[in-house]
C-alpha cells in the first residue's frame, strides 16, 4: 500500500463496473484483481482495468499485495465473502445491503474488528449535503417536534432485470427480499438517520408486477424512537422511475427531499450551510443536487480510501449500515406474521 491501495473487485456486474470506473479517478487506489465466475464478464473487466481475472474469490484473496476487496456480488454472499477477506487481512468495502440477515451483518462486524481491518458499506445517497443539512436542522429543532417522516421509492425494474445474471434478484436466498432491501434501502437508511432511529414497524408486502419470489411493492407504518410516526412505500412495478421522496413534517415546519435534494423547506430559520459541522462538510464535499449514478460512488470511495490511508473509520461503518437492514428485516417479519415488530429485537 506504499503508493496506494491494491484493490480486488468481486463481481463484474452492474455495480462492479461502477466501482471500477470510479477507481480510475481515485489516485490512491488501483484495481489489481477481479473475481467473477462468469468468464466473459470477468475477463472484460480485468482487461479494462489491467488487472488479473480470477474465477474464484478465494483464489483472488491470494493475489500478491492485495489490500482491499470491494464486494459487488449478490447481497446474500456479502457476509461470507467479508469474513474470508477479513481473515486474509484485507479491508472490506461492500455494497448495500451489507447483509440480508442481522446475524450476517454482526458476523461481518465482528470478523473485521477481530482482524483489525476496516468494513465500509456503500450508501452513496446518504452523502448528500441536503440530507445532512436536514438532519442538523431537525436536531436544532427548526421543524419543531417531528410528527411524521415518510420515504417513497417508485421505480421501474423490468422482468429482464430480475432474470439477468442467474436470476438472483428478487430471491430470498441471494437478494434477501425485493424492492425494500434492494432499492428502497437507500431511502430507509436516510429516513431512519434523519428521524433518529426506528422503534417499530407494521407492514404489508405484495408482488404485483413481476414473476419473482419476493415483493415488488411494500408498505410499512413506522414508529420512530422519538415517538414520531411515519411510512415507507417502495415499488419496482411503477411505469417509470419517479424521483425518490422523503418528507418530514414537524410542529413548526416541513421539508421535502426529492432525489436527496431539498425541494421544499419551511422551518423556524433558514436551512443554511452553517448548520453543517466540519465533519459533515468533509463528507458531503463535491455533492451536487443533480448528480448522476456513479458520481456518489466516486465521492464515497474517495472518502473511504482517504480514511483507510489515515487509519480512520471510513463511511459508513458496519454498525451504522446494519440499522437499515434491521428495519427492513422487521418489515418482512411484520408482513409475514401480521404482528408489529420492535426493531431492537431483530
Ligand atoms: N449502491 C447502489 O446504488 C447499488 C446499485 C446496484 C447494485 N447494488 C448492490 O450491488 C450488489 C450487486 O448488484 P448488481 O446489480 O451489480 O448485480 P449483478 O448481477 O449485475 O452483478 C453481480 C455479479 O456478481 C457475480 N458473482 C456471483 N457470485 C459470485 C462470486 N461467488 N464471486 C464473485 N462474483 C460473483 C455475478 O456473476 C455478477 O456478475 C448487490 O448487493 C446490490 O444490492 C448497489
Amino acid at each position: 500500500m506504499a503508493d496506494g491501495f491494491n484493490v480486488g473487485i468481486v463481481g463484474a456486474g452492474t455495480i462492479g463496473q461502477v466501482h471500477s470506473r470510479a477507481l480510475e479517478r481515485i489516485p490512491n487506489a488501483r484495481v489489481v484483481a477481479v473475481a467473477e465466475p462468469r468468464e466473459e464478464a470477468g475477463r472484460a473487466l480485468a482487461t479494462a482495468t489491467n488487472a488479473v481475472w480470477y474465477d474464484s474469490f478465494v483464489d483472488m484473496l491470494a493475489h500478491p499485495g492485495l489490500d482491499v476487496v470491494i464486494l459487488g456480488t449478490p447481497s446474500g454472499l456479502h457476509p461470507e465473502q467479508s469474513i474470508l477477506a477479513a481473515g486474509a487481512g484485507k479491508h472490506v468495502i461492500t455494497e448495500k445491503p451489507m447483509s440480508i440477515t442481522h446475524d450476517g451483518a454482526t458476523r461481518m462486524i465482528e470478523a473485521t474488528d477481530r482482524a483489525g481491518v476496516r468494513l465500509a458499506v456503500i450508501f452513496q445517497n446518504r452523502l448528500s449535503r441536503d440530507v445532512f443539512k436536514v438532519r442538523r436542522a431537525i436536531e436544532a429543532g427548526l421543524v419543531g417536534t417531528p410528527i411524521f417522516g415518510t420515504a417513497f421509492v417508485y421505480w421501474m425494474r423490468t422482468q429482464d432485470y430480475y432474470d439477468a445474471n442467474g436470476g438472483w434478484r428478487g430471491t430470498w436466498a441471494l437478494d434477501g427480499g425485493g424492492v425494500l432491501i434492494n432499492q428502497s434501502i437507500h431511502m430507509i437508511d436516510a429516513l431512519q438517520w434523519l428521524m433518529g432511529g426506528v422503534a417499530s414497524v407494521q407492514a404489508h408486502v405484495a408482488t404485483l408486477g413481476h414473476r419473482i419470489e419476493t415483493e415488488d411493492a411494500g408498505a410499512a407504518s413506522v414508529r420512530f424512537t422519538s415517538g414520531a410516526l411515519g411510512a415507507i412505500l417502495g415499488t419496482t412495478a411503477s411505469k417509470k422511475d419517479h424521483p425518490t421522496k422523503i418528507e418530514i413534517i414537524g410542529s413548526e415546519g416541513r421539508v421535502v427531499l426529492e432525489n436527496n435534494a431539498v425541494s421544499f423547506w419551511e422551518g423556524t430559520a433558514e436551512l443554511s450551510d452553517d448548520l453543517l459541522t466540519d465533519d459533515d462538510r468533509r463528507l458531503v464535499d463535491g455533492w451536487k443536487p443533480d448528480e448522476s449514478f456513479g458520481e456518489g460512488h466516486l465521492r464515497q470511495l474517495t472518502l473511504i480510501f482517504d480514511s483507510l490511508a489515515a487509519g480512520e473509520e471510513p463511511p459508513f461503518p458496519g454498525r451504522e449500515a446494519r440499522r437499515a437492514v434491521d428495519v427492513i428485516l422487521g418489515i418482512y417479519e411484520s408482513a409475514r406474521t401480521g404482528q408489529r415488530i420492535d426493531i431492537a429485537r431483530i
